[in-house]
């Protein structure tokens, strides 16, 4: 890998690390190649200088090493087994054949990588790597299974939420592909009016394909919110089902960490920030608490790298309710970021 100035830059040539704005918006994903067009956009929007792939990065030899390191942990293992069986389904769902057998064993794979608070960094820094529907189910799934747990619900729970997660796009099937990879936010008007009946369109392929109660509702009320600004019915909330409730959180907190060109990739840490305040307006509380409380234990210790490019180590939350860190810079100084709104985390690493 090196870095190159921008004038330098050939068509043909691979990005080694996303290229974001000065406000953190992506531009371009890591592992694009480069045309002329995109060369231009980048001279224009003043970006002095890139990180290319290399002969080396490009190499067979090293290629090879980079797989063979990926496979070396548990998680990609797992979740590559998940990618390759979720993608099989999906296939299964365009030509309408029976996906309940490998839903089931889909679901058995899922649930250990959800027994874990470390799936969270896994999949903070895998977002990047691959945007599509599937993987953005999987991720979904995983989260909400995450979510269930720190929830203390039942196994048999957990277990159907997890497959309500995983589904809760299928709906999306029956549109054009550009429809894919798009969130709610990215339509209007009739588009948008079309993009919300794929949770109808959801419900109805999991009664044929014979799914029991609650997973066809759940799908249905995936984008319900407590306040009644969700939809298809924007129903409130006791009359969403708790299933949805984490399934809409699940979704949000992927929405928000995921690389996608046009948006900033956020950290857990702005997770929590949203979380506390969705909890008075379109999250679930029940939802939120636990998880906001689970994921500050887990992000304590972790190294930080701030806004303005000073390093530090998370030391603690300072009340209860306090939605971000205190911070010990390399200095030794301490800051605490609920007093310094200016300053967010942009990076972080868990030891
Ligand atoms: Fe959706």
């Amino acid at each position: 890998m090196k870095t190159i100035d921008i004038d330098a830059l050939k068509p043909g040539m691979t990005l080694a690390k996303t290229v974001t704005n000065s406000d953190f918006i992506v531009l371009f994903l890591a592992n694009t190649v480069l045309n002329e067009k995109q060369i231009v956009l980048l001279k224009n929007m003043k970006i002095p200088s890139v990180c290319v792939k290399d002969e080396f990065d490009m190499s067979k030899l090293y290629q090879q090493v980079i797989s063979l390191k990926s496979k070396d942990s548990s998680f990609n293992r797992g979740f590559n087994k998940i990618n390759k069986l979720a993608n099989k389904i999906f296939a299964e769902i365009k030509t309408g054949g029976d996906i309940k057998s490998p839903i089931i064993m889909l679901v058995a794979r899922i649930l250990p990588l959800a027994d874990d608070a470390g799936s969270i960094n896994y999949l903070f820094n895998l977002g990047h790597m691959d945007n599509t529907l599937a993987q953005h189910c999987e991720r979904v799934a995983i989260f909400a299974g995450i979510m269930a747990k720190w929830m203390d619900l039942d196994w048999a729970e957990i277990r159907q939420i997890v497959t309500a997660a995983f589904l809760h796009d299928i709906g999306k099937f029956k549109f054009p592909p550009t429809f894919l990879h798009r969130t709610v936010d990215d339509f209007q008007g009739t588009e948008l009016q079309l993009y919300k009946t794929h949770c109808q369109i959801g419900r109805n392929m999991l009664r044929d394909l014979n799914f029991a109660e609650p997973i066809p509702t759940a799908v249905y009320q995936h984008h319900e919110y407590m306040n009644g600004s969700g939809f298809p019915s924007g129903i409130r909330g006791k009359d969403i089902h708790p299933f949805a409730k984490i399934i809409a959180a699940a979704d949000a907190y992927d929405a928000l960490i995921s690389e996608r060109p046009g948006h900033v990739k956020k950290t857990p840490f702005d997770a929590i920030n949203l979380f506390a305040k969705s909890q008075f307006s379109r999250l679930d509380p029940h939802v939120c608490v636990p998880f906001i409380t689970r994921i500050k234990d887990h992000l304590i210790g972790s190294h930080v790298i701030l806004k303005d490019g000073r390093k530090g180590t998370v030391i603690f939350y300072p009340k209860d309710f306090a939605s971000l860190p205190v911070i010990r810079l390399e200095d030794g100084t301490q800051i605490n970021l609920n007093l310094e709104r200016n300053l967010s985390i942009v990076k972080y690493e868990i030891t």
